[in-house]
């Protein structure tokens, strides 16, 4: 049966969770702060770059519409999702001040509303945020009590940023928290178009099932890189061994392509929260400082590949093929193009780079490096790096050119004058 729902954030996660929903047939009311982004959608335009979303958001005006109103939103719905950002502190903790916000005002008004509505946290927040902080924000702004006068419960997300639309609609699992019997109800009611499968939990237990997914996969990259790291030198192409290794039903190959390793606005966040809030608890995890140290060292190791055949990078030109944290985003939070290039721009080396997405964002932190509007006009460089693994670098012409390679492009290995590849 089709819900009315109110969804807070308009970011990659808030703006695909209500076109999702409203594709699903419920009627979403998307609020954020940000004027800019709301205006976007009521124009049928996605305010984030993400394949397949403006088609999704055009199909399905009719039950979508966009407010920097939360007070009308959450008034007007029955159930709000919390889909706010979770950025990091400098220590990196977690900075939870978005989402204890957006609860301080919900449950004002909450204080009014006369039926059970239902909140779920679907920001990523440590254990126990959400069943001690949250529920208490918001039982003392709306002087209700949690459970019995409104519902609380959490619901992760999983989507990959490039392949959202389609992860959020075809999960592997939707994970739902929640105390009490009503409200994972009313979680398991609004995704039962999707007929997935789910798992339900308490609220504390759905939180760590997200951190523990994203601390999994960065472990399995960091260690893949590592031995990435072993192969390369014993002369080795890990690709070949972690195809074999992937074979075994209990591993996966998912998760095991080597090289320059793990960006995005989630991994690192997300694994740094977890050790400091196990810190705070009195916990070390020991492998997911490993983890972290791996991935900080992986891509300075193509810098050590190119001075093998550039052993001075003054006054050189370095090109640059990719700068988001991955292909199909313009997205560059943590991307490993930014310790690379800021590293080059050190050693008085010049920059030239090209991403076909992501150039506009990159520019806001390096403004000084040139941009180029062609991917053939990095290879005119001294010697060329490739950082993303843009399809569109596989039909490149790298006869003649020195290349190292930090994302595996068939083509520069095949054709390459000069190449290195930092796990092959
Ligand atoms: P984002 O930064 O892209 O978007 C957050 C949005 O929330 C922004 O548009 C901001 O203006 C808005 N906002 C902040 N405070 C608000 C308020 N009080 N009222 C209304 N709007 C407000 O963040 P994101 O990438 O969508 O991530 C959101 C959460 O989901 C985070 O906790 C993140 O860790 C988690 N997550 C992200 C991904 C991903 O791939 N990006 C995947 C899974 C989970
Ligand atoms: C990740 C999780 O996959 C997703 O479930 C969660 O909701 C958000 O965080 P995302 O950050 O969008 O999604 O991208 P993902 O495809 O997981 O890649 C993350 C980083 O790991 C990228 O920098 C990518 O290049 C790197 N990666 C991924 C590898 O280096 N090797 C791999 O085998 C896979």
């Amino acid at each position: 049966m089709s819900k009315s729902l109110s969804i807070i954030g308009c970011g990659y996660v808030g703006c695909v969770t209500g076109t999702c929903f409203a594709d699903m047939g419920h009627e979403v009311t998307l609020v954020d702060i940000d004027p800019s982004r709301v205006y976007s959608i009521n124009e049928g335009h996605s305010p984030i770059y993400e394949s397949g979303l403006e088609d999704l958001i055009k199909e399905n005006r009719k039950r979508i519409c966009a407010t920097t109103d939360l007070r009308t939103a959450v008034n007007n719905t029955d159930i709000t999702f919390i889909a706010v950002g979770t950025p990091s502190n400098v220590d990196g903790s977690i900075n939870l001040t978005y989402v204890f916000n957006a609860c301080k005002e919900i449950g004002e008004i909450l204080r009014e509303k006369d039926s059970f509505h239902v909140i779920i946290v679907k920001s990523t927040v440590f254990p126990g945020t959400t069943d001690t902080q949250v529920r208490q924000i918001l039982e003392e702004h709306s002087g209700k009590k949690a459970g019995i006068d409104f519902g609380l419960g959490a619901n992760p997300e999983f989507l990959r940023e490039g392949n959202a639309v389609q992860d959020f609609l075809s999960p592997d699992r939707v994970v739902i928290g929640a105390d009490d019997p009503r409200t994972a109800n009313v979680i398991r009611d609004i995704y039962a178009p999707l007929n997935p499968q789910i798992f339900t939990t308490s609220i504390r237990t759905a939180e760590i099932i997200k951190y523990t997914s994203n601390a999994f996969l960065a472990t399995k990259i960091s260690f893949a890189n590592e031995i990435g790291n072993l192969c390369k030198t014993l002369g080795v192409d890990s690709k070949d061994v972690f195809d074999g290794v992937g074979m075994d039903s209990r591993i996966s190959p998912a998760f095991f392509r080597t090289g320059i390793g793990f960006g995005g606005s989630c991994f690192p966040k997300d694994v740094c929260a977890l050790l400091s809030g196990a810190r705070d608890c009195g916990e070390k995890l020991n492998v997911l400082n490993a983890v972290i140290a791996t991935n900080e060292a992986q891509p300075l190791r193509l810098l050590g590949l190119l001075k093998r055949h550039l052993p001075n990078l003054k006054g050189k030109t370095i090109g640059i093929l990719g700068l988001a944290f991955k292909p199909d985003t313009d997205d560059i939070r943590e991307s490993r193009a930014i310790p690379v290039v800021s590293s080059l721009c050190s050693e008085g080396a010049e920059v030239i780079a090209y991403d076909p997405a992501a150039m506009d964002n990159f520019r806001h932190i390096f403004p000084h490096i040139t941009y180029t509007s062609s991917a053939s006009s990095v290879l005119e460089a001294d010697a060329v790096l490739i950082l993303t693994e843009w399809k569109e670098f596989e039909y490149l012409d790298y006869s003649g050119k020195i290349v190292i390679d930090g994302r595996r492009i068939e083509a520069a290995r095949n054709h390459a004058t000069i190449y290195e590849g930092v796990c092959w």
